[in-house]
């Protein structure tokens, strides 16, 4: 393990230095050194800074030319502009540079120095309720920062807050105790099982509504329920422990379609905090930090009110005694920060409960729970809209069904991918595997090419489309540059750093060298679309070295094809390693 400074960094350095020299007095300011089209780098900084010592701007760009370090890495240095420096380096430096990235098991990405523990709340479904395209955003979002934050060093807790308690449970449970063969179970492999435990889900949900909402005597009957679930009457609890179950079936099922491994410990629903909830109330009276209003235990905050302007307050407990959402979520927090000893606590969660994350975090703050040592951020997510872009729907106007959609993204994929498998060589077996990689990867990338925070529209004709910014794109890129190599025969990929590399080779290469800083830039901002778009652009980027930069037809000289085939070994490590982050496979034939 040997972290590589990236390029960019040394060059950052030497300008920093030398800006250092020709203005002491500008301490350690940053050059500002952006990416080019000009020359590989332009440093902008300087501008700025003569600007503010009152010196002319591009007379401290040629001081700082002139006291700059270039040896071993940069070729070339001109003054632009009104103070810009524009720098040039060498090929030997990119693929030198390169050659120790590849060295690495890490592709020489450093390990964050300051990395601590974050706990991540995400893949939160609700129990005994299907799973829609919202529970899918969280799902594929946090899932692609766990290992985000896992690759840069942190310490990750998952924590899925399955919806697992709540008034709901007393109608259902009462009604499984007066019709007790409801929720038997057939068995059959985890699909099946899977979507069996739904519909059993569904039927009990249906029926119990139904006779709550008819007989007057069901529904005494199943409010007195409630008060004996949050009691902790075993009988109660027992039955109520079968509908987490039967909806772990159902969820592990989706998860799976999903690819994405879901650990058991890892699942601590509402109910893991019932313990916690009297005395996150009591906490909070007894500092001040809530109070009651009309019987209910309130936050109240300046800044947060209703469209009558009275103050929309956070409740942590209603008048009748309850406890909801916010109980819940208080006491996780304790929780997190107090046993698991979080320093970061992030929730994947819908852009419309930010109001709700936002008051219990400040309410959190006040009591002293969350302090300047812990961040707590809510990573949002936008909508999913249909095609007409209004809010996903079926026709007749009810959600998604989660697992209709994996089930057509698979189809569609398989489509795709069959069309080529006579010429790619697939057996039978291969072509539904990769239809599975490529439709579960078409619909998680789609997700995750968008920042967050903004809606989407869910297009499988988009999704599978092999042209633009999709993970087709991206799979077929992999797949080709893994059939170059088969084909190479005897040559081998090995770096030259004596040789002169073509425009196409130097862009590739360059964006290469970027992958570790994209890494701790996609980690830092919890922006897994940053990933999403730098492996997208190296994938175009190699598009272009391939068609200028021959590796096998016409033969290049044997040095200049084993270069060649370097830079083609680190750009397919480099992606799949990406994409692997992504939760996204890459087939080796497509
Ligand atoms: N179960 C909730 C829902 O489906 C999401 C839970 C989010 N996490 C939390 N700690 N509140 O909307």
């Amino acid at each position: 393990m040997a972290s590589v400074p990236s390029l960019a960094s040394s060059v950052e350095q030497r300008v920093s230095d030398a800006l250092v020299s020709a203005l002491p007095e500008a301490g350690a300011a940053d050059p500002l050194l952006r990416r080019s089209d000009r020359a590989d780098f332009q440093a902008n900084g300087i501008l700025a800074l003569a600007k503010k010592a009152k010196a002319n701007p591009r007379e401290l760009a040629a001081t700082v030319l002139e006291g700059l370090d270039k040896g071993g890495v940069i070729k070339d240095v001109e003054v632009s502009g009104p103070g810009f420096l524009n720098i040039t380096v060498s090929d030997e430096a990119i693929i030198r540079t390169l050659a120790a990235r590849a060295a690495d098991d890490r592709l020489g990405v450093p390990l964050n120095a300051s990395a601590g523990t974050t706990v991540i709340d995400y893949a939160q479904p609700n129990v005994a309720k299907e799973m829609h395209v919202g529970h899918l955003r969280s799902a594929v979002i946090g899932a692609a920062m766990v290992e985000i934050l896992e690759f840069t060093g942190e310490k990750v807790i998952r924590r899925h807050h399955i919806g697992d308690w709540g008034t709901q449970f007393g109608m259902l449970i009462q009604y499984l105790l007066e019709h007790p063969h409801e929720l038997d179970h057939k068995g059959g492999d985890e699909e099946a099982s899977g979507e069996e435990a739904m519909s059993n889900l569904n039927r009990l949900y249906k029926a119990s509504r139904a006779l709550f909402d008819s007989d007057e005597e069901f529904k005494t009957r199943a409010r007195a329920r409630v008060v004996d679930l949050q009691a902790g009457d075993p009988q109660t609890l027992e039955l109520w422990q079968r509908f987490v179950d039967e909806s772990k079936i159902y969820f592990y099922s989706v998860f799976n379609k999903l690819d994405m491994d879901i650990q058991d410990p890892d699942v601590v629903g509402e109910s893991g905090y019932n313990d916690m909830l009297v005395e996150t109330c009591k906490l909070l009276e007894e500092s001040g930090v809530a109070v009651r209003s009309n019987g209910a235990l309130c936050v109240f905050f300046d800044e947060y009110k209703g469209p009558d302007g009275n103050p929309t307050p956070l409740i942590v407990q209603k008048s009748d005694g309850g406890f909801g959402y916010a109980a819940t979520d208080l006491s996780a927090i304790r929780n997190r920060v107090t046993d698991l000893a979080a320093t970061s606590l992030i929730y994947v969660v819908d852009a419309r409960q930010s109001l709700h994350f936002k008051m219990v975090f400040e309410t959190a703050r006040r009591a002293g729970w969350l302090n300047d040592g812990v961040q707590a951020v809510q990573l949002a997510f936008g909508t999913v809209l249909g095609k007409d872009g209004k809010p996903f729907k079926t026709r007749e106007g009810e959600t998604v069904r989660l697992v209709d959609l994996l089930d057509e993204a698979v189809d569609r994929a398989t489509a795709v991918v069959r069309e080529k498998a006579e010429k790619v060589g697939l057996t039978e077996a291969e072509i539904v595997e990769n239809g599975q990689y490529v439709g579960i990867g078409a619909v998680k990338y789609a997700d995750l090419s968008t920042s967050a925070a903004r809606d989407y529209k869910f297009d499988l004709d988009q999704m599978v489309s092999l042209n633009g910014d999709t993970s087709v794109y991206l799979q077929y890129a992999y797949a080709r540059i893994r059939s170059i190599m088969r084909n190479a025969g005897d040559r081998k990929p090995v770096a030259h750093p004596e040789l002169e590399l073509a425009p196409a080779e130097r862009a590739l290469g360059l964006h290469l060298d970027g992958f570790g800083a994209l890494i701790e830039e996609a980690a830092a901002d919890y922006a897994p679309h940053k990933l999403a778009a730098y492996l997208y652009q190296l994938s175009t980027l190699f598009s272009t070295f391939y068609e200028h930069c021959p590796v096998i037809k016409p033969e290049p000289e044997l040095v200049v094809a084993e270069n060649r085939l370097f830079l083609c070994d680190l750009t397919a490590r480099t992606l799949t390693k990406g994409m692997a982050l992504l939760g996204i496979r890459t087939p080796e034939k497509l």
